[in-house]
């Protein structure tokens, strides 16, 4: 990040340029990327900028704000946001990542990296272990950064609420998943036209995520992303496989993933 960019906490003050941000790049996106983001009201913003458990980070160039990132530490009580993902995890060790936006003229220097890095920094301060995030699948700027900030693909689904294509993030701080890049990991090609390849690619990578298998890298230079199944992951697969499926192993239906 250039020496004169500055991150700060963003505060009730700096409503009118969260807005302002946030308008900007929703003007900026095609109408079929417009689910990227989800667009929130000044209430909402308010509540984040003056919240107890919500959180916004944002980067300056002088007074002008160029990137702003929200993050939540879900409270202990009712039914928190992505229930549909990971519902064992303790509120109290999770931090929820949200939108991270960056100024069109400032992006690809590195914003959203250094805007991942400083959520971890502050969710691991307030004794956090897990971080989850829900991101479209057609907006690979987004999941690939997220894996490159060491979090891996663990579900692949549709939105329980618009429907929406997305995949499931995670990364547990202090517990790395135990993979070997010999056994069970192998890399998926996902296509030069991520838009068009979307039905096929969600289908594969739904399954892939089923089977217990984690999205963990992605190889630029080849557009590929490195698929793994962690030997936790693989037990409970299979034991929800067995439950699901009383007669599976009897009647020889098992299928084998072929690399
Ligand atoms: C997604 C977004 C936040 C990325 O911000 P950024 O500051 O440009 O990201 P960075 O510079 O930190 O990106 C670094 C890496 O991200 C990946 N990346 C960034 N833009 C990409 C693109 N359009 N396609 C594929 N990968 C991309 C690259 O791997 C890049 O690394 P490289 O430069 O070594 O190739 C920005 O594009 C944005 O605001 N988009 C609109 C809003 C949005 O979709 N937000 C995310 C949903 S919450």
């Amino acid at each position: 990040m250039s020496e004169q960019l500055e991150v700060k906490n963003l505060n009730i003050e700096h409503l009118s340029g969260v807005m302002e941000l946030q308008n900007k790049i929703i003007a900026n996106l095609q109408e079929d990327e417009k689910h990227f983001i989800l667009k929130r009201s000044a209430a909402e913003f308010l509540k984040a900028l003056d919240g107890e458990n919500v959180y916004m980070l944002g980067i300056f160039d002088g007074d002008k704000l160029v990137a702003q990132s929200m993050f939540e530490f879900p409270e202990n009580v009712g039914k928190r946001e992505l229930a549909e993902f990971a519902p064992e995890i303790d509120c109290d060790d999770l931090v929820i990542y949200k939108a991270t936006l960056v100024d069109p003229s400032y992006r690809g220097r590195g914003l959203m990296q250094e805007l991942l890095r400083l959520r971890e920094q502050k969710a691991k301060i307030e004794g956090k272990k897990t971080a989850i995030s829900q991101i479209a699948i057609d907006n690979p700027a987004s999941w690939i950064n997220a894996i490159k900030s060491g979090m891996s693909i663990r579900k692949v689904d549709k939105d329980p609420f618009d429907g929406a294509k997305v995949l499931y993030m995670q990364k547990d701080f202090y517990k790395p998943l135990a993979i070997s890049k010999t056994k069970n990991c192998f890399s998926m090609y996902i296509g030069k036209n991520i838009h068009k390849e979307i039905p096929a690619l969600f289908n594969k990578m739904h399954y892939l995520a089923e089977a217990g298998y984690c999205g963990i890298e992605f190889v630029g230079k080849e557009n590929k992303i490195v698929w793994a199944k962690p030997e936790e992951l693989r037990i409970v697969t299979l034991q929800r496989q067995f439950a699901k499926m009383p007669n599976y192993f009897a009647s020889g239906q098992g299928k084998t993933i072929h690399r």
